[in-house]
């Protein structure tokens, strides 16, 4: 072979192995490719199935990438996205285009418990501009009946989530279930103020959760952290409405709850009915231990600070709820560095039980506000170890305990 054929096969190689490789990351796994319509009305899960069955059975050298493409709206019925994977590197999903929950509480056939589940993935990544929509307004005026979540990850480790917009969830719009290691960032969660029980985030038995520089404004919490958690860091989320951002509640029907290690930083709230909130149920018991809320804005917000062991009563205790006996404890809990107003008299309301009460809850930098024009905020606290500084209003701690 002359010099001239040995490059000319070279240059035939490279084009091929190179052309194989842009083909296999930027269209092999196009949901379109699959079969799916993306007209909105066709139901796509079958097609999404396909794609994700294909792409989590290979072993490929490089990072696969799922592709819903932009421009085209896909309808799916409640489905699964399960592993674990033939893969030992990042499975990536990319959402361009729109994703919608059925139109009809029947287009769920029973499958009443969660709306997309991904569960036993490691190393997943989902990120893109495009929409999400749980499509809930046809089952919040039943707020009583069982309704899904729109999004939850089930035993998923090294999680990120990112980019997308997550509309009206019937109910939760993320949870976070068993998963170890999970970024979240720029996400836009949003549902109507009034819409019932459709908490932005919830997170469980989980732990190493970093969730920043987003904005969720729902119907509920905008994040709650639930038992079996830790090593919860929340930076630079703005909430709101919504009821705040929540620890708990821990503790209801007698069970054994833990939360360590939360960490709640450069956050703002606009007009949600909490901020900082922490809650218990009496005759729970474990811990809530080791949380922080620093650098916190406020907007006319309902209870800025709030301790509450005797949830759900928000003021005075059931009767029946005093000196239960046990409790969840509470304790090393920081407030520093609150600024703002709030719509109501109690800016701060440390609600802490008899049995156990709450101990080393240090208030620093607080200056909370009446929205209302010449109105004077105060505070309330029972049975808390309170350590303050440089705190309006003030808070004094009458204790059976102290
Ligand atoms: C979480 O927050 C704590 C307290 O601010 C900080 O020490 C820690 O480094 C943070 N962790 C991550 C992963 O950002
Ligand atoms: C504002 O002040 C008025 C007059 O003292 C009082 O009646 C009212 O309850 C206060 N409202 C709030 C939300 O603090
Ligand atoms: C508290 O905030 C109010 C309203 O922003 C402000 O007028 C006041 O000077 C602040 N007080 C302190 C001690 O910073």
């Amino acid at each position: 072979m002359d010099r001239f054929t040995i490059f000319l096969i070279l240059c035939m190689v490279l084009l091929h192995s190179s052309n194989g490789f842009d083909a296999t990351v930027s269209d092999s796994f196009n949901v379109v490719k699959y079969g799916a319509v993306g007209d909105g009305k066709t139901d796509d899960s079958g097609a999404f199935l396909k794609t994700w069955t294909a792409m989590c059975g290979i072993a490929p050298t490089y990072t696969p990438t799922l592709i819903i493409p932009s421009k085209k709206t896909f309808l799916l019925k409640p489905m699964k996205f399960g592993g674990p994977c033939n893969l030992h590197h990042n499975i990536n999903i990319k959402v361009s285009g729109n994703i919608v929950a059925p139109y009809t509480i029947s287009g769920y056939e029973g499958h009443d418990d969660i709306w997309l589940l991904f569960t036993s993935i490691d190393r997943l990544n989902i990120y893109g501009t495009g929409q999400i929509d749980g499509r809930g307004s046809i089952w919040w005026p039943n707020s009583e009946q069982r309704r899904p979540t729109a999004l939850c990850f089930h035993k998923c480790n090294s999680l990120h989530l990112t980019g997308l917009k997550l509309l009206n969830s019937p109910r939760n719009h993320i949870s976070l279930l068993g998963c170890n290691g999970v970024t979240i960032s720029h996400l836009n969660i949003i549902a109507p103020k009034d819409s019932p029980n459709t908490d932005g985030i919830v997170i469980a038995d989980s732990t190493q959760v970093l969730i920043h520089r987003s904005h969720i404004g729902t119907g509920d919490d905008c994040v709650a952290i639930i038992g079996g958690t830790s090593f919860i860091n929340i930076t630079n989320l703005r909430c709101g409405p919504g009821h705040g951002i929540s620890v708990g509640s821990l503790g209801g029907g007698g069970a054994h709850d833990t939360v360590k290690e939360v960490h709640v930083n450069d956050c703002s709230f606009h007009r949600t009915m909490n901020g900082a909130r922490i809650k218990t149920w009496p005759g729970g018991s474990g811990y809530a231990k080791k949380i922080s809320f620093k650098k916190i804005a406020l907007t006319e917000v309902g209870n800025p600070i709030v301790i509450n062991q005797y949830y759900p009563k928000n003021e005075v205790p059931y009767p029946q709820d005093i000196n239960k006996g046990s409790d969840v404890e509470v304790s090393d809990v920081t407030f520093i560095g609150f600024q703002g107003s709030t719509t109501s008299k109690n800016a701060i309301s440390l609600r802490c039980s008899n049995s156990v009460a709450c101990t080393n809850i240090v208030l620093n930098h607080i200056n909370i506000t009446s929205a209302i024009p010449g109105n004077k905020t105060s505070s309330i606290c029972n049975n808390a170890h309170v350590i303050s500084k440089d705190c309006n209003p003030p808070v004094h701690c009458p204790s059976q305990k102290f």
